[in-house]
């Protein structure tokens, strides 16, 4: 983990109210695994340094960033410009872990939640069968096909049915579960309680790593503000995970 310096190379609107943001940051793209995040900087120094999940990285050595913007932070960061310089710390947590006998994988987004998903896939389609459930409320705000590896089987599901299979992307999950050898998922707490009845009623539960994107303090181990209670005890999801066996968690206590 490393505190950079980094140039903004591009920051451009991809889906209302959501952003691409390119960051130079060769070091930090060098030794990033799909599942780890940086802390941003937002702007003034009272402002807490908020959590992103890298959602790709360049051959030119940028770490790309999907930005939902919901608040000061995440607005300010919408408006810097190509050029300007950004603080951030990372790679920070433990990313996904990859099975080498794994041959199919099903990754599971909801929302934004396909930030780390995506990048899972760009890393993972050369060597496994990759499925990936994208759900999102509606139309515009499903993650642009044309950006994923060409070699993934993509299902898409809104919420609205105005694109895709009509209902929550967890709907069509057990018609692609029982191939599975693992199955990665990010998105809403709700989301992840339906995966875990889903996959527990299955025998799969073992199999499913998820990763939980809770509130955070400093982001680096030493506040405790993102502690969350596991079958293993108490774990901080900034030094721990973010990434954690699903039915490791207990879920009902996890707050965001
Ligand atoms: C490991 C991890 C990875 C993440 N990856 C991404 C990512 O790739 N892209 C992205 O856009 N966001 C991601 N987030 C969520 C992001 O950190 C928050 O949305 C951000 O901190 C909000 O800051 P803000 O100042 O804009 O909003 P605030 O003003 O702090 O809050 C505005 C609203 O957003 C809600 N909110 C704040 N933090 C979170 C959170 N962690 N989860 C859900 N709701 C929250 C608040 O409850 C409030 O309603 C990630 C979070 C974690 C922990
Ligand atoms: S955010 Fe401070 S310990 Fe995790």
């Amino acid at each position: 983990m490393r505190l950079v310096s980094a140039t903004i190379t591009q920051n451009t609107e991809i889906m209302p109210k959501i952003r691409l943001l390119g960051l130079l940051a060769p070091d930090i793209a060098g030794e990033v695994r799909p599942g780890q995040f940086i802390m941003v900087n937002c702007g003034e120094q009272r402002v807490l340094p908020r959590p992103i999940s890298i959602h790709g990285t360049t051959a030119a050595g940028e770490v790309l960033l999907l930005v939902n913007i919901v608040g000061k932070g995440t607005e300010w960061l919408a408006q810097r410009q190509e050029g300007d310089s950004l603080q951030v710390i990372g790679p920070s947590g433990n990313g996904f872990t990859v099975s080498s006998g794994a041959k199919n994988l099903l990754l599971v987004a909801g929302g934004i939640g396909i930030a780390p998903l995506a990048f899972l896939t760009q890393q993972a389609a050369s060597t496994k069968a990759v499925t990936l459930l994208m759900g999102a409320t509606t139309a515009s705000l499903l993650y642009p096909q044309d950006r994923l590896p060409q070699n993934i089987h993509i299902v898409r599901t809104t919420d609205d049915g105005s694109a895709g299979h009509r209902g929550l992307v967890t709907g069509v999950m057990p018609e692609y579960l029982n191939a599975a050898d693992q199955v990665f998922a990010c998105g809403p707490l709700p989301m992840y309680r339906s995966i875990e009845s889903l996959a527990r009623s299955t025998g799969k539960a073992q199999l499913v790593q998820v990763s939980l994107e809770v509130r955070m303090g400093c982001g680096i181990g030493t506040c405790y503000g993102c502690s969350i209670r596991t079958l293993q005890g108490m774990k901080k999801v900034c030094k721990d995970g973010p990434v954690f066996s699903l039915p490791d968690i207990v879920l009902d206590e996890v707050r965001v």
